[in-house]
């Protein structure tokens, strides 16, 4: 580990500024419209001053236009807006093509390659204010941000709105879920971008919707679209620090979107002081849809860590004292049967409902599966005190994050769980009142160094405190980021429930290894999740970051418990094995409950074999909400994993081995679904088939309705291949 920090360092170094600043003017001569293309020269952006000196930016891929000509510019509060009365004043260019690893990821080494223009501009009648727009074209895409150098007439500022347009060239078919300033619990629809205002009131109808966009309409990002004649275009943003996210305002009689910031509680968008920047606005590209999910340019759009020792962060495949809260009907996160209770109460006088599930007896069971099928962790939720009356009041002291309940017992766990070489894995639910949060950071970081947790996972359910503050808004993003960093002086990794969704910024805080911010597993409990859901994801949520989705049930048919719900889970069992791949994250969750996984220990094996972190990662087929199969290679072993799902329909799923490695021969074990399978059927039908394979094979393999299919292939002796038939 050690080892691999040093070489990130010195390839950094090695960065290699392989042209630069070929063209440097003075104002005078500053021609205002300015082009550079992307290394392969497929995409071309043009950058111009058009009358009254309003900044516009277009981009065309192979001659097509993905983005028409569109304005850039911010309103300020009380101050003259930075939109129009520019001149360029500067422009320079530069080529960058360098490499670099990340600690943890879906590739051992990540190619940065883009030529980039800054753009200065000067507001002649404003005192010469400046600000400089910066492009860096990648193959893959564009991104973009605004930077405000310090100045002596730009120090600080508050923005009213940003003004950033992406006019799209048609009314593409897009992947959608509406704009919310508090949640991305939605499900997705698809439909053309003109006829989102019509669907936009049934989409928002849903459980957890919290704060849905009433000023305009407007939808979320990672934003994923069609357009007729093939493109894929992603629209998201990187690198959000200080700065509120980004929500799209969606004009569908022009098709085009612009930038909406989430708001704080007296409505202003962002707080600045110069020097300073935006996030990167991004546009990822290209005729492939499989390009699409193979694209790094949100990280790379990224800094690089400046934590010094990263050799504490590490994959974490783990189980979790969890998904029998949602289903089974036995347990509960609460402990007492009270409901009006308050953080000082005495809570050993409570009374016992007799169904609390974070006993020290309960926990005890999950560490001794954990330990015989070689997971690093177990998470522990309602352990703390405070779940009587946790959720709804807006409350802001629910929880401490270091009272356990009588029935939990710290020490005891400790030993047992390090005895047998499993962490057990923290939870800080923190109902959203991240105010007391942060009063008692350090103190729960601490108990959690004191009792061997390593990592944590929080929580940010409700309505946040401080109070008119959104989950996406400017001081919950830097939130989130100082919980990370906080966190990182404890050497504690975080997986975060309920924050703004990701932007590439675990390269800058690598030990924020995961997170929610979208639909998950626990919401097939609920109203359940539409079969092509997960083959939408990979577009649009996971476009940020990796993502805690809680895989792995195995019982998909929620009437077994006897609790009167007739839920399902809406996939095949082998679907939720494909999950391991499809869904890239370092952190991955067996989410079932141990009893379903030793009914079949068959299946099993592949969640216990699978890796979570990679040398290379092979997109071999994919297309947003219909299907997605994809190969890695597992972190420094001759290991490579397939998954492939598909969204109601029944497919055939095309994996070509040409991955591996020429002329060596590999056992792949092949996880099917069974002929007569489909996930609201028969579900727990499968077959699993070892065969030889070779760089030349191929495979054809049907997939259930909502099914999948997952493969592990390693390398096999003499006697281990003897008798296996060829693909
Ligand atoms: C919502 C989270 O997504 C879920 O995983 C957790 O169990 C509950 N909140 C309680 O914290
Ligand atoms: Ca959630």
């Amino acid at each position: 580990m050690i080892m691999r920090f040093k070489n990130s360092l010195s390839l950094h170094n090695q960065t290699k500024l392989l042209l630069a600043l070929f063209f440097t003017c003075a104002s005078v001569l500053v021609a205002s419209a300015q082009t550079i293309t992307s290394p392969d020269k497929n995409l071309t952006l043009k950058f111009e001053l058009t009358a009254n000196g309003v900044p516009s930016y277009q981009l065309s891929f192979k001659n097509k236009p993905v983005i028409k000509p569109s304005k850039l510019g911010l309103e300020l509060n009380g101050l003259p807006s930075l939109m129009e009365g520019f001149t360029v004043t500067n422009t320079e260019q530069q080529s960058v093509d360098n490499t670099w690893e990340p600690i943890m990821g879906e590739q051992k080494t990540i190619r940065n390659n883009y030529n980039e223009l800054l753009v200065t501009l000067t507001q002649k009648e404003q005192q010469d204010r400046q600000i400089q727009i910066r492009f860096r074209v990648f193959n893959d895409g564009v991104g973009f941000r605004y930077e405000f150098p310090k100045q002596e007439n730009l120090k600080y500022f508050i923005i009213k709105e940003e003004h950033t347009e992406f006019n799209l060239a048609g009314d593409h078919k897009i992947w959608w879920i509406p704009g919310d300033y508090d949640t991305n619990e939605y499900a997705y629809t698809t439909s053309k971008i003109s006829e989102i205002s019509q669907l936009i009131e049934k989409a928002t109808h849903d459980v957890h919707a919290q704060h849905p966009i009433k000023s305009a309409l407007a939808i979320q990002t990672p934003s994923m679209m069609k357009s007729n004649d093939g493109l894929y275009i992603n629209i998201h943003e990187a690198a959000l620090i200080n700065y509120p996210a980004m929500q799209l305002n969606v004009d569908e009689k022009t098709f085009r979107m612009s930038s909406h910031l989430t708001p704080d509680a007296v409505g202003n968008k962002g707080y600045l002081q110069t020097d300073a920047q935006t996030p990167w606005r991004t546009v990822v590209v290209s005729d492939k849809a499989t390009d699409i999910l193979a694209s790094n340019l949100i990280l790379n759009l990224n800094e690089p860590t400046k934590y010094k020792d990263v050799s504490w962060i590490k994959p974490v495949k783990y189980i979790g004292v969890w998904w029998e809260y949602f289903v089974a009907g036995k347990s509960t996160w609460a402990y007492g049967t009270e409901t009006n209770v308050k953080l000082d109460d005495d809570h050993t006088q409570l009374t016992p409902s007799g169904r609390h599930g974070a006993t020290t007896e309960n926990v005890k069971k999950y560490v001794d599966f954990a330990a015989e099928h070689g997971f690093d962790a177990v998470l522990v939720e309602g352990w703390n005190v405070g779940w009587e009356d946790w959720f709804g009041n807006w409350k802001e002291e629910v929880f401490d994050f270091v009272t356990p309940y009588p029935d939990f017992n710290v020490k005891e766990l400790k030993k047992y769980a390090a005895d047998k070489g499993v962490r057990i894995m923290m939870h800080h639910e923190t109902s959203g009142s991240a105010t007391n949060y942060e009063r008692r950071l350090h103190g729960a970081f601490q108990f959690m160094a004191d009792n061997g947790y390593n990592s944590v996972k929080t929580g940010y359910v409700g309505k946040i405190i401080p109070r008119g503050e959104h989950h996406d808004g400017q001081w919950m993003v830097n939130h989130y980021i100082h919980v990370a960093n906080t966190a990182a002086k404890y050497k504690i990794m975080v997986n975060s429930h309920e924050a703004v969704r990701p932007t590439g910024v675990h390269r800058t805080f690598p030990n924020w290894i995961a997170q929610e911010s979208a639909r998950g597993t626990e919401f097939e409990s609920m109203s359940g999740l539409a079969p092509d859901h997960t083959t939408i994801l990979p577009f649009t949520r996971l476009m940020g970051g990796p993502m805690d989705y809680t895989p792995g049930i195995f019982q998909t048919d929620l009437s077994y418990y006897g609790t009167g719900s007739d839920q399902r889970v809406n996939t095949t069992l082998v679907k939720q094995l494909a999950y391991y791949v499809t869904m890239y994250s370092p952190l991955q969750m067996a989410a079932d409950l141990p009893e379903n996984y030793e009914r079949f220990p068959d299946a099993f094996q592949f969640i216990k074999d699978v890796a979570v972190d990679w040398d290379n990662t092979y997109v071999l087929e994919a297309e947003p909400g219909d299907y997605v199969t994809i190969a890695r290679k597992a972190k420094g072993k001759n290991e490579w994993y397939v998954g492939g799902i598909t969204d109601e329909k029944v497919r055939t799923a095309n994996v070509s081995f040409d991955f591996l490695p020429k002329g060596k021969s590999y056992i792949a074990t092949i996880y099917a679904d069974g002929k007569d399978a489909s996930y609201n059927e028969n579900p727990q039908s499968y077959n699993i088939r070892k065969v030889i394979v070779t760089s030349k094979s191929k495979l054809k393999q049907q997939m259930a309705s909502s099914g999948g299919v997952a493969i592990s292939i390693k390398e096999g002796s003499k006697a281990e291949m003897k008798g296996l038939k060829k693909l």
